[in-house]
């Protein structure tokens, strides 16, 4: 591991029981009151655009707006949400997802997604995979290309990166941390 990692891990609070018992919840809020560690974080998450030829960036609400956000900024990227259903006022593709219990929704205003467009997707956690791939589809269905999926951390015995696999087709999967 790098020293930018252990920074990064280090700033990651384990929340026993939450939000269920059983459930060990990884609390990233004091890396965000870290400027330090944000900084590395926002840069790391840029570089991974730069690296990939990403000419739009998709976060994912909530954490991935607060991650997202400055990296698109930094990129010189358009940042686009993704937003949980019915908080978008234009013209959306949606697009529903398993959770453990029940289905869940996400949405993209389609008029942000332009044929040619090659979007990173960044978000906090991957944990079973079911948002980021989600994403995925709203994006190829925009008419854009997936230029990667980028997230501060993995959690590998949830085996969401295998889950992802087929939908990526190749698009690269980059966690900064696997937990
Ligand atoms: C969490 C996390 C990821 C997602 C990962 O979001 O921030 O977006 O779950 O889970 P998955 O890989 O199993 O799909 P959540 O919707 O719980 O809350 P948030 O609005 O705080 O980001
Ligand atoms: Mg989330």
């Amino acid at each position: 591991t790098t020293t930018s990692q252990e920074l990064l891990l280090s700033r990651i609070r384990d929340v026993q029981d939450y939000p269920q018992p059983g459930v060990v919840f990884k609390d990233i809020t004091p890396l965000l009151a870290d400027p330090k560690a944000f900084t590395v974080l926002t840069d790391a998450l840029t570089e991974l655009c730069v690296r990939h030829g990403a000419t739009k960036v998709v976060g994912l609400e909530a954490r991935g707006f607060i991650l997202g956000a400055p990296v698109a900024v930094r990129a010189g990227l358009g940042f686009i949400p993704v937003r949980k259903a019915g908080k978008l006022p234009g013209a959306t593709l949606s697009q529903a997802y398993e959770l453990e219990y029940g289905t869940a929704e996400i949405e993209i205003h389609a008029e942000d997604l332009n044929e040619g467009d090659r979007v990173m997707v960044i978000d906090d956690v991957l944990a079973t995979g079911g948002t980021a791939e989600a994403a995925v589809e709203l994006i190829r269905r925009g008419g854009a290309e997936v230029a990667g999926i980028a997230v501060l951390m993995e959690l590998a015995f949830l085996a969401g990166r295998a889950r992802l696999e087929p939908a990526l087709r190749g698009a690269p999967l980059e966690s900064l941390l696997t937990l």
